[in-house]
């Protein structure tokens, strides 16, 4: 018998089978090969190649910067560091809105070109066309509700999504919409955790929350949000696992007091 053990990969199916036997799934951003690795290593299910790497790793205010390109070259680098998760990338702005064909192109090139396993797609019945049309491909979509922040520019604000009824009715609605069109999951953000709970009970496809509360099928963070690398950012649904940013300062601090008092390198630190 092999001694070698066989890593059992996280496919649409499993995180699917995961809500219908009440397992919470884990999800987080990863947008580089060194960082996915130590994800997977921990044993994430899904990871998110988000276009929130336009925020985190370029330094934009908003994710409407960041191209195709730049999304297939972290997704790629991902999905070299990965051997169990589910890899999920967010097709960016302007890439599927109002043109299915487009849209379906745009998912064709993620596939093919990063090694990824589905798309992300941010909306409901408004780009039902091309859902469709990527979902016709073969390739998996896992929807984006509440706040989308492709949107941003049309809500004006990062607050909660889906307070009043009206909003909520039209959520709850694109939901079921996206479940019916065959979408496997549906990212749900920052939206009242009353209603994110009746948008899980009311679909089968699981719901990833972020800023939805604790009734959701799983969860996603931003990785950097989590480790505390980005400093300044303190929503009230982010818990902060590690202070990062603090930690490598200091590291680096000491690096520089060694380097410019001539302590590093030793001579057990050369050739
Ligand atoms: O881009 C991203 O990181 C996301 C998550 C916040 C869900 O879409």
């Amino acid at each position: 018998m092999s001694v070698h053990k066989e890593v059992k990969r996280v496919t649409v199916h499993v995180v699917q089978a995961m809500k219908m036997r009440g397992e919470k799934i884990s999800m987080l951003t990863a947008y580089d090969f060194s960082m996915a690795k130590i994800l997977d290593a921990a044993g994430i299910d899904v990871l998110l190649v988000g276009d929130s790497a336009s925020n985190v790793m370029a330094g934009h205010e908003t994710t409407l910067p960041i191209t195709l390109d730049q999304m297939i070259y972290h997704a790629s680098s991902v999905v070299r560091g990965v051997k169990r998760a589910l890899i999920v990338v967010d097709l960016p702005f302007g890439t599927y809105q109002g043109d299915s064909k487009k849209a379906l192109n745009s998912a064709i090139r993620i596939m093919k070109e990063s090694g990824a396993h589905a798309v992300k797609l941010e909306g409901g019945k408004e780009i039902e066309d091309s859902i469709k049309r990527i979902l016709s491909a073969g390739v998996p979509v896992m929807g984006h509700l509440g706040l989308t922040p492709q949107s941003i520019y049309k809500f004006g604000t990062y607050t909660v999504r889906a307070k009043e009824e009206e909003e909520a009715k039209r959520l709850i609605k694109d939901a079921k919409h996206l479940e019916k069109l065959g979408c496997f999951a549906v990212v749900l953000e920052k939206i009242p955790a009353a209603l994110a709970k009746q948008v899980s009970e009311s679909i089968n496809i699981p719901t990833i929350g972020i800023g939805g509360g604790a009734d959701t099928d799983g969860q996603v963070l931003v990785t950097h949000d989590l480790l505390g690398i980005t400093k300044d950012f303190h929503p009230r649904f982010l818990r902060r696992y590690l202070e990062l940013f603090d930690l490598i300062k200091e590291a680096v601090e000491e690096y520089i007091k060694d380097v410019k008092s001539g302590d590093f390198p030793n001579e057990n630190e050369q050739y």
